[in-house]
């Protein structure tokens, strides 16, 4: 058998190693296939003019390693494998830039209205890194966390959480995950354990939501939305006992649910023996009226699983969500769910604990109201002020997005493409109702919450001018 492996003294590898890598990469590609007899030390060593132990040692890593093996009496062998593991051996990872070509959209956006975006400037870098690394030298670190969540942090949360949405709760029913869409995930395993249920859920609504509950083979009830929040009656009859809604920021039409339908959902609840699963993902953030408290702070039947977030209010690629059980849905977590491991961060979880307990988040919770109520008159008026009665704002009292209705017979498809020409990203809704023609006039997603004051004004002069100028 022919090895001619280039070996050379003057690198830094041992030779030994440089044998070793090349006997593999043969075996890997195939060029020594399954069941070939090696050559003995021996022999190899005359042919390469190396010592015996160089060659020893090099097949002794491959036997380690399992390349090769040695049969008694007769010699080494390659070891008889499946040669798909080949292929797969040699997947190619590709590079960064295979991967930007891949992605869905590497188009040079100036303007970029997008929804899941924070202030960048506000962000407290150097404190968040400072409590980092605090954490980072707790010993506490070296070891895995408590499955539900770090207590302390769910204390910190339950406080919060009770002062400033109403929520009534103690630690021990909060449990923490990597956001709402992963622990709407474990929800429906607690709430589908043993037998799939059916879910009534807003239409239009989340996606994100809607997706999961599919997923988990859910049967899904699509219930309109009117002003005042998902359709009563219609939710009456659907057989469901389970319903998802966004009562303080309905999405992603933006309306309340006031007090009367909230009551109203309740007592539905606790009439069918059913659950209300309330998605609470950006109410921090309300800019006309006073604060919203959440349905789960009214409800006096343990009715409510209540999901918060800190995506908008914090920072979303944190990937930190809350989820509150009522009493008889902990049990089953407990009993069923508590081996598994908690997704987020240990270090992430007690960073931002500290953060709460030092009074950092309070203040920085009152500071981002501002930036975004300051950001949100900005679009407003720069809307009113451009597009005149040309269009229609929905949804602007709270959140970090309004709708743009255009009351124009168009479609959202062509008035996306119209923006893009002028380098303006935004975003479509028809996505989010279930029988497309469901929809009114174009609605058009506008998010500002990562937009600076100067973006949003040159970014709604361009729009202006790629809608409505001839
Ligand atoms: C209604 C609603 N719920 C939840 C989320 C996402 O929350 P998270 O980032 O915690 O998964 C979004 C994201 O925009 C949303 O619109």
């Amino acid at each position: 058998m022919e090895m001619m492996p280039n070996l050379d003294k003057n690198l830094n590898e041992p030779l030994f190693t440089q044998l070793y890598e090349y006997i593999k990469g043969d075996i890997e590609i195939g060029r020594l296939s399954p069941g070939t007899q090696l050559p003995s030390i021996r022999n190899l060593s005359n042919h390469l003019n190396i010592s015996k132990n160089t060659v020893d040692t090099a097949y002794q890593q491959l036997i380690a390693e399992g390349y090769i093996e040695s049969r008694p009496r007769r010699g080494l062998y390659v070891i008889e494998y499946d040669q798909q593991f080949l292929i797969l051996k040699h997947s190619d990872p590709g590079t960064f830039e295979d991967y930007k070509k891949t992605e869905k959209t590497n188009f040079d956006y100036k303007y970029d209205f997008r929804m899941g975006k924070v202030d960048q400037d506000s962000f407290p870098t150097a404190l968040w890194r400072n409590l980092n690394n605090q954490v980072l030298f707790d010993n506490d670190i070296f070891s895995y966390g408590s499955q539900q969540g770090e207590p302390e942090l769910r204390l910190e949360l339950a406080k919060y959480l009770y002062q400033s949405r109403g929520v009534s709760c103690s630690s021990t029913q909060i449990i923490i995950g990597g956001g709402i869409q992963q622990l709407l995930s474990l929800l429906c395993l607690i709430i589908g354990f043993k037998e799939k249920k059916t879910i009534a859920i807003e239409n239009p609504g989340y996606d994100g939501a809607r997706a999961i509950f599919n997923h988990h083979g859910f049967q899904i009830k699509d219930i309109e939305v009117n002003e005042s929040g998902i359709s009563l009656s219609k939710l009456r009859q659907s057989d469901a006992r389970f319903v998802y809604v966004t009562p303080s920021h309905q999405f992603p039409l933006g309306n309340v649910m006031p007090i009367a339908a909230r009551m109203n959902l309740i007592q539905w609840a606790n009439q069918v023996n059913g659950y209300i699963i309330e998605d609470d993902y950006d109410s921090e953030f309300r800019y006309k009226g006073k604060p919203i408290p959440a349905l789960q702070g009214l409800d006096t039947f343990d009715r409510v699983i209540y999901l918060g977030t800190f995506s908008k209010s914090l920072l979303p690629s944190i990937r930190l969500g809350y989820m509150v059980l009522p009493k008889p849905l902990l049990e089953i977590y407990q009993r069923e769910f508590n081996m598994y491991e908690q997704t987020v961060s240990k270090i992430h979880q007690k960073t931002l604990y500290l953060f709460m307990q030092r009074g950092h988040w309070q203040k920085h919770l009152r500071k981002m109201r501002s930036i975004y109520q300051k950001k949100n008159e900005i679009l407003c008026k720069a809307i009113m002020k451009q597009m005149g009665n040309k269009v229609n704002i929905i949804g602007g009292d709270s959140g970090l997005h309004i709708l743009l209705e255009i009351t124009r017979v168009d479609t959202e498809e062509n008035l996306i493409e119209l923006a893009k020409k002028v380098k303006v990203k935004v975003y479509p809704t028809l996505k989010y109702w279930v029988q497309q023609n469901q929809a009114p006039n174009p609605l058009i997603l506008i998010g500002f919450g990562g937009m600076s004051a100067d973006e949003i004004i040159s970014g709604i002069e361009k729009l202006t001018k790629a809608w409505f100028t001839k």
